[in-house]
């Protein structure tokens, strides 16, 4: 659905001239339309997660749950190192986003939480059924607020989002091992590294 208005915005600065986005390749996507798409993508692990709990399947369960850090982890590196930054300087609102970065801090003290704790720890479901939570809100905050104005502003969303873009294949490589399946190993350490790190 996100490909027509993409495609829209690419063919009318295709007919300007002087547009940059002419001679850039054309996977490019704009900023805010990869963070809505990573928002779709972890809100439905997240039902994953539930429907895999109501069925009591332990390993589905937990696979879901690893993939819902690992996603998390990386959008959150890439809208902290790259988004947020640029968004600070152009919508000029300190409050708005120095509210999604402590939002991030609680999701991640969740994310190391679930990462270091046993699967038939009883209280496993609730956090990353917390999780959830917190990140229903904060996505609801961003695609409602922030990027709203974030668009509005003078922002260059397309040099954004090959930047982003270009981050989180640098960190799925690091997190992804060769055959595919998510490195939990290194995803732990990125967990205590966001937690120490914190604001
Ligand atoms: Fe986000
Ligand atoms: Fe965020």
């Amino acid at each position: 659905m996100r490909t027509t208005t993409k495609s829209s915005t690419r063919s009318t600065k295709a007919s300007n001239a002087t547009s940059r986005v002419t001679s850039r390749s054309a996977t490019v996507e704009d900023a805010v339309s990869i963070l809505t798409d990573d928002h779709d993508k972890v809100k439905k692990l997240f039902k994953q997660f539930e429907k895999h709990c109501k069925a009591d399947n332990t390993e589905a369960k937990v696979e879901t749950a690893n993939m819902i850090c690992m996603e998390l982890t990386v959008h959150a590196m890439a809208e902290e190192e790259i988004f947020y930054p640029a968004a600070r300087m152009a919508i000029k609102d300190d409050d708005l986003l120095n509210e999604a970065e402590v939002e991030h801090d609680s999701a991640k003290e969740l994310i190391a939480q679930i990462q270091f704790m046993e699967s038939d720890n009883p209280m496993y479901d609730a956090k990353v059924t917390v999780l959830g939570e917190y990140i229903d809100h904060h996505i609801t905050e961003e695609e409602e607020e922030m990027f709203p104005k974030v668009r509005k502003a003078k922002v260059d969303l397309e040099e954004l989002g090959e930047q982003l873009m270009m981050r989180k294949e640098e960190l799925m490589a690091e997190i992804m091992s060769a055959n595919g399946q998510i490195n939990i190993e290194v995803l732990k350490q990125h967990a205590l590294d966001a937690v120490s790190k914190k604001h």
